[in-house]
């Protein structure tokens, strides 16, 4: 079936985009990073940002970043400061980090002031006014007051018609930064032009979460691979049994949909043909692999079974083009990990082969690192969760067509 090409959208990179050296730059970056005991866990969407940080800091620019953390509401809340990335962004980018302790007003001000050319600045939470959320013009346009040009490489909140992915592209001329250009690269490549097979995993607990991504995918690719629980509400869609397992009664109807839209579109939508069983979600439980695609009473579905792991593993091996979003089972329990990193396994296998693959999501790269695999072993992962995800829903993100119109 023909796919409605994507609209051509005109977007300056950031080495075009005739930066004076010395001048200041503002940065909208997505530092919304996991944490553990008030430090940063995982640095992956910091480093990821360095090389346009670092092409700044080397043109003597000042930098400013703007991010946000967290959902605060609207509200200042020390449990959602940005100063626990301060230390991460020094080491990472080699240079020295002053932080304001607001995103606008004097403060930001002072603190860009007290900053050298070759420095940079990180601005306090955006998300502790409720301004920036509403995409707010007025705010927005504070925003501006903090830098002569701008760069947008928050990838990750690009889904968000925010007022630092938004609006802001109302007064300032901006551009993209690496990151997004690598992200939109990789995302754009497998969406308009795959090489065949094109092969998709989709996984995760819900079905609702993946609707809109399984109805673009359905139009795009040579096959889909459904494991994780949604697969639960598919089996149930065609009245196997499934046991205890999770299942969204009230999208039953819309995985029948799903089923009818591959078999008009002649895409293969393969379903788990075993699973791995037990009573109890817990380590050490007694798992068992079910004969079939039914679920006996009393059992819960945690993964896909031998069976399946070789048949979605055959597939992902012999694909051109991959496309990854979430796990296949209860990764995070090692005893239900086995399909999770069989499938990791199987597409840094077909990578090597020479096959394009792009990973969506936090918890897809979660699940690959878990896996043994390391991210450069595959082609892409994107550092957005919800924007990769509806990138290749088909939708233009907010936060790329806002700089499409400066
Ligand atoms: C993310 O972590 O996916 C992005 O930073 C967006 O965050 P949000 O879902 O809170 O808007």
């Amino acid at each position: 079936m023909p796919v409605e090409p994507r609209p051509v959208l005109k977007l300056i990179k950031v080495q075009d985009a005739g930066i004076k050296d010395g001048s200041t730059v503002l940065v909208r970056v997505d530092y919304n990073v996991p944490m553990k005991d008030g430090a940063v866990a995982d640095d992956t969407r910091i480093r990821e940002s360095r090389k346009t940080v670092k092409y700044l800091l080397d043109k003597k620019c000042k930098v400013v970043l703007i991010a946000h953390f967290g959902r605060p509401k609207g509200k200042v809340d020390p449990k959602y400061t940005l100063k626990p990335v301060v230390s991460p962004v020094e080491k990472i980018m080699g240079a020295r980090v002053h932080f304001g302790e607001d995103c606008v007003g004097e403060a930001a001000a002072k603190a860009i002031a007290g900053a050298k050319a070759g420095e940079i600045v990180l601005l306090e939470n955006l998300r502790y006014h409720a301004e920036e959320e509403k995409n707010d013009e007025k705010f927005a346009k504070e925003l501006s007051r903090n830098g002569q040009y701008f760069v947008q490489e928050a990838f990750g909140a690009l889904h968000r018609a925010h007022a630092s992915t938004g609006a802001i592209a109302k007064f300032m001329s901006g551009s993209i930064g690496f990151l997004v250009q690598k992200e939109l690269e990789y995302l754009e490549k497998v969406m308009s032009n795959p090489a065949r097979p094109f092969v998709a995993v989709i996984g995760g607990a819900k079905v609702s979460d993946k609707i809109g991504v399984l109805y673009s995918l359905i139009d795009r690719v040579d096959s889909i691979l459904i494991g994780g629980a949604m697969a639960y509400t598919f089996l149930s869609a065609q009245n196997n049994n499934t046991g205890k397992s999770l299942v969204e009664p009230e999208k039953i109807d819309e995985a029948k949909k799903i089923i009818l839209k591959a078999f008009k579109n002649n895409v293969e939508l393969l379903l788990p043909s075993d699973h791995v069983v037990v009573k109890e979600i817990k380590e050490g439980a007694k798992k068992e692999s079910t004969q079939s695609m039914a679920i006996a009473d009393d059992w819960i579905g945690v993964d896909i079974g031998p069976r399946t792991e070789m048949m979605f593993a055959e597939r992902i091996k012999a694909a051109k083009t991959l496309f990854w979003n979430g796990p296949l089972g209860i990764f995070e329990t090692p005893d239900f990990a086995g399909g999770t990193q069989a499938v990791a396994r199987a597409v840094s296998e077909a990578t090597r082969s020479g096959a394009v693959s792009v990973l969506g999501g936090g918890d897809t790269v979660s699940a690959l690192k878990v896996s043994g695999i390391k991210p450069e072993q595959v082609s892409h992962c994107s550092t957005g969760g919800g924007a990769s995800l509806e990138f290749m829903e088909g939708k233009t993100l907010p936060g790329i067509e806002a700089l499409s119109k400066n």
